[in-house]
Formats: C-alpha cells, structure tokens, sequence
C-alpha cells in the first residue's frame, strides 16, 4: 500500500477529550471558549472537546469568559507547544510575529493547528504547508475566510471533483457596510467610517479593511483552494473603498448600478489573476443585493456551473463556528492537502497579463462649459477605439463646471488606461477622470 504524506495523528473517539489551546482572547477567542465550553459535545459522533490553556496578550484585560480555569501562557509559542494541549487555536491574527511563530513552532511538532488568520496563510500559507504536511500536522482555517459561511470546505471538498475556474465576491463585511450605508444614508465615506469606528465595526486602524488588503487576503486563499495552486498574495492586485464618493455610488446607482469591493480570482490555463477593487455591479445581481457587512461568493466550476454563496463573514458566534467545525473535521480524522495538491508539488500560478484583462468601465469627470467638449471627449475614446454604452451629463454647477458620466462596452484594460490619460490630458476636462471598472460578472 502507498504511504499517505498526511499520517492520521487523530485521536481515536472514546479516549479522554481533546484538549484545546487558545492564543488570542480577543472577541473571536472569547467565542470559542465560550461555544466549546457551553457544548463541549457538539459533535457528538466524533468525541469530546476540552479548553485547558490560553495565551494573550493582556491577561487582566475586562472580558466575557472567566480565564481563571485554564492553564495561562505568557507566550503563545510556549502554549502551543506545550503538553498540555493536543490542538492549537491561534486567532492572534497577524501574518508575522507571534502568530507566525507559534503556528510554525506547533506544526513544526506535528500538532494540529486551526486557524482564523488569513494573512499569515495568504503569505506564509505555502511554507506553512509544507511544514503541516512533513510532520503530518493538520493546518485548518475555515475561519479565516467568510467566517461562519463555509466556502473553504466548499472548495476543499465540495467541488473537488470539479475545475473551478473562477471565485469571485464580496470578502470584507466593512467595506460592504460602509459602502450600503454610505447609499442608505447619503453620508460621506469619512462620516460612514468613524460612526462605524465609534460602534466597533470597524477597526481603530481600518487599513487592513478599507485598503482591500483584508480581502486580497481572502481570495489568495480561495484562489489558492479553487486552482490547486500555492497561495501568492504578493502577485494579488489590490484597492480598497478609500476613493469611492458619494456621489459615484449616486450615478452608479442612475445608471443601474451598485458599487461593491469585489474581490476575484480568476484562472486561464497556468495564468490567474487575483486582485480586489470596487466595481460597478448591476443592480439585479445577487452580489449587488448583498448588503450591510454580509459576505457573498460565486464559484463557477466546469461541470457545476455556477454556485452562490452567501452569510456572515465576520462577528463572534459565526466565527466560533467555523472554528469548531475545524476541530470537529479533526477529531473525524479527515485529511486533505492544505491547498489540495501536496505542498511540495504546489507552485503558485504565473500572474496573468494586464494587458490581456478585459473590462468595461465607469468615467466621471467635470468640463468645462464650452461649445465642442462632448466632441473632445468622444474623439478622445474613438483614438483609444472605446466604444460608448452610455452617457449622462449633468447641468451646470456653480463654479461653471459640467458633471458627465459615461460607461464604456468592454475593452482591454490597456485601452481603458489610454483613455483615462486621454480625456485627462484635454483642456476641457477640469480634473482627470474618475474610473472605476464595471464588474464582468
Ligand atoms: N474585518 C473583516 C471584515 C472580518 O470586515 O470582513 C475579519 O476578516
């Protein structure tokens, strides 16, 4: 018989419970010790499951769990190789320091690790890998992406007997909710981002969400699970909300469209193409219709067509259960490639070619009100060979300026960044344009 790289190091139902170690005590943490100390049975079939330890930063800090049961670490890699757990929970969060170290140092083991943290897997996932796979550690992160909507098993093992060629939607709950209430409420971007600061939706630091980089996290890894391939967040195409103004999502919305932060990853034989951005998406699709901080995705294999995915993506009770449901896939002794090809056969994909992408796109600018602009305009995009699909221009505004909007069929991106340089190049135009994509979707 072969030898399987991945050796069963599950215990066997029927012996004492599995005992958990939680670094990162955060909302998250708090969760999971609260969920898996409420139901330690909560896979009845599968075995028993026990909190024994914890780490965190901050041991005094005011929380919801009482810690005072669990064995305390100081330093998340002491936990996670102590004996006195058997799995390691890390929700640190971070792709260096802490989180990279005590994931590394439990793997290097061969203890099993789950984890909520996508940037560590988006970056580090591949070495990480191959490590779980030398020692045989199990290296599980359902968590990480979409919270408790399951689109890592989707992929890991749901459409394994597909080809999925394409995932693509909305990964960060934030920038979803800063962008429905910016068109609900008619507030500015700044405004809709500190109220959602002052009621702890969004981060004190909002970088990582705004600036797409959460999301570029995320469809690394979905990427990585749909093609097979190693996780390269590197090669990721990313840009956040921070641009988008009101009054974008206002004609967008006149001309039959929602803006959205889509994130996509998209594969052409040894090509893909992973990378983030607001688009233009029409309004009767279901993604244009995931509102607030809900998370939605489509997949679209070979055989399977097209499926929709959509739930939370973030928050304590969904995300705890993605997490036990890790431990639940562990205590089952399912094993499966991290990335699902052996690590050591992985390779990342070669970044597509900007030049080959197709899109059409949305341009907003302001002219001058003079005989001749529309002509300027239009001989701008004729020279660039971009065909027109509609157009919008609004009355005068005070100051003499023009507001016009324009949507373009689609067309190389080359040619639409010829364009933009353009129409900023000519005269008439008082600032260059605005351009955001229109989702091919
Ligand atoms: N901050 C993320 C979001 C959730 O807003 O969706 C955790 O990945």
């Amino acid at each position: 018989m072969p030898t399987s790289p991945f050796p069963d190091t599950t215990p066997l139902p029927g012996k004492r419970p599995l005992r958990i170690g939680v670094a990162g005590v955060g909302v998250v943490g708090q969760g999971v010790i609260k969920y898996l100390s409420e139901h330690p049975d909560f896979a009845p079939a599968i075995g028993e499951v026990v909190v024994t330890a914890v780490s965190a930063r901050d041991r005094y800090r005011k929380r919801d769990v009482d810690l005072t049961s669990y064995q305390w670490f100081d330093d998340p890699v002491a936990l996670a190789t102590s004996d006195a757990i058997d799995l390691f929970v890390e929700l640190i969060g971070g792709s260096e320091g802490p989180a990279k170290a005590a994931v590394e140092a439990a793997l290097a083991l061969g203890r099993p690790v789950v984890t909520a943290n996508k940037a560590l897997l988006a970056i580090h996932g591949h070495a990480l890998a191959k490590t779980a796979e030398r020692t045989g550690a199990a290296l599980l992160f359902e968590a990480a992406v979409m919270g408790g909507t399951p689109a890592v098993k989707m992929l890991r093992e749901g459409l394994t007997g597909d080809q999925v060629d394409r995932v693509a939607g909305i990964l960060n709950g934030t920038c979803n909710y800063i962008l429905s209430e910016m068109e609900a409420s008619g507030r500015s971007f700044a405004e809709v981002l500190s109220e959602a600061q002052a009621k702890g939706f969004a981060e004190a630091d909002p970088t990582t969400d705004i600036g797409g980089f959460d999301a570029g996290h995320k469809i690394t890894l979905l990427g990585a699970l749909a093609f097979g391939a190693a996780p390269d967040f590197a090669a990721a195409d990313v840009q956040g909300i921070e641009a988008v103004d009101l009054i974008d999502i206002r004609l967008a919305h006149d001309l039959g469209y929602r803006i959205k932060l889509i994130a996509e990853a998209t594969r052409d034989g040894d090509f893909a193409s992973v990378r983030v951005h607001p688009a233009l998406t029409p309004l009767g699709h279901p993604l244009a219709q995931a509102g607030g901080s809900l998370n939605a995705l489509f997949i679209e294999g070979r055989r399977i067509g097209r499926l929709f995915l959509q739930g939370t993506g973030a928050g304590q009770g969904p995300t705890a259960a993605a997490v036990a449901a890790d431990i639940a896939d562990y205590l089952a002794g399912g094993r499966r490639p991290v990335f699902q090809r052996p690590a050591v056969e992985l390779q990342p994909l070669k970044p597509a070619d900007h030049a080959k992408r197709t899109t059409a796109a949305y341009f907003r600018l302001r002219v001058h009100d003079h005989p001749g602009v529309i002509a300027a305009i239009s001989d701008a995009l004729a020279r660039c060979e971009l065909s027109i699909d509609s157009f919008l221009q609004r009355s005068v505004q005070p100051g003499g300026l023009v507001p016009i909007v324009l949507t373009t069929r689609p067309a190389l991106e080359t040619q639409i960044d010829a364009a933009v340089a353009a129409i900023a190049a000519l005269d008439v135009v008082a600032e260059p344009p605005r351009m955001i994509r229109i989702a091919m979707i």
